[in-house]
């Protein structure tokens, strides 16, 4: 296998692009995905300051080390859910990658802001554990941003994940989720942040390969409340047709945005308002993370 661009020994077989690369146009082809992902979505300026919200695993550690070597304004975000060792280990993994930067890293603990770290709300709640963890993480994200002044929030999530979330979007005809799920979301509300996803165009071998090539240290574990079992079957199914025809996981997810996504858009129209108790954008008198964080106070001391 030859490199598509200089004919030198290939490192990387794309096979859903035709495509072999060695390792530096290889790197060159991932920074120029993300630069036009960046583009095509009006991501952000490089007036801008960008929060990248990283979680210290291979995604968010890639895409929080292109946005520097691009010459972007950036500070990360970490979110500590207080999940035993793996939150220690992957708060780590970002300071070292922030201080080894010279980049600010903001650290949010979700212990503080719910009342109690993850695996306490999970009990608190009785529902799946990422379902509190994911409201809190949005939750989280938006105000920490506004907090700290940053017009934009960007995460780490890939092709895989945009593929799989809209697979199960899709089994379950969540006709809500469908507007909602895109590249860029817009601030339709003063007080909320844009947020982007930098990384759609990139699969997740993809960026599993740049940070190897980068040297980045990141953490492999997955968190210990593995995804539910649902998520997981939706990411086999999708990979089993990857493998049998190499690009369907991109036809799926950029078919749907360029040619479903904008007949969902139009039928959305909610009503925001702010939440009577902490004063972020909700849909009702009282937010959902101020509902989970009186439930968790009532079970926890009740
Ligand atoms: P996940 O939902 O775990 O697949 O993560 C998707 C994206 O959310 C990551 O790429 C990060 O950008 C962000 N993220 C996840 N966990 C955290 C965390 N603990 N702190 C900050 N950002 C996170
Ligand atoms: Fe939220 Fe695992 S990261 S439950
Ligand atoms: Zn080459
Ligand atoms: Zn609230």
């Amino acid at each position: 296998m030859k490199c598509r661009k200089c004919g030198g020994a290939a490192a990387l077989e794309l096979r859903r692009h035709n495509a072999a690369f060695c390792s530096p146009h290889f790197l060159e082809f991932f920074r120029k995905q993300v630069a036009e992902a960046v583009h095509r979505h009006h991501m952000f300026t490089r007036d801008e300051q960008i929060m990248v919200a990283v979680s210290g695993g291979k995604d968010s550690l890639a895409l929080w080390d292109v946005l520097i070597e691009d010459g972007y304004q950036t500070a990360g975000l970490y979110l500590d859910l207080g999940i035993f060792d793996y939150s220690k280990e992957s708060k780590a993994k970002c300071q070292a990658f922030a201080a080894s930067r010279g980049q600010t890293l903001h650290i949010e603990r979700v212990a503080e802001a719910v009342g109690a770290p993850i695996p306490v709300v999970q009990q608190a709640t009785r529902r799946p554990t990422c379902s509190a963890c994911g409201l809190s993480k949005r939750y989280l994200m938006n105000r920490a941003a506004l907090q700290h002044g940053y017009p934009v929030v960007a995460t780490g999530h890939n092709l895989d994940d945009e593929a799989a979330t809209l697979f199960g979007s899709v089994m379950h005809w969540q006709t809500d989720a469908l507007p909602r799920q895109s590249p860029a979301l817009a601030s339709t509300h003063p007080k909320l942040v844009r947020r982007v996803k930098p990384l759609y165009r990139l699969s997740e071998l993809e960026t599993a390969a740049f940070a190897f090539l980068r040297g980045i240290d990141y953490i492999v574990e997955e968190c210990p409340f593995a995804k539910g079992a649902t998520s997981i079957a939706h990411k086999q199914v999708l990979d089993r047709l990857e493998e049998a025809s190499p690009g369907s996981k991109h036809n799926f997810l950029f078919g749907f945005l360029e040619k479903a996504r904008p007949a969902f858009e139009k039928i959305e129209h909610v009503e925001l308002l702010e939440c009577t108790s902490c004063g972020q954008v909700t849909t009702g008198a009282i937010c959902a993370f101020c509902k989970l964080a009186d439930l968790v106070k009532r079970r926890t001391t009740g």
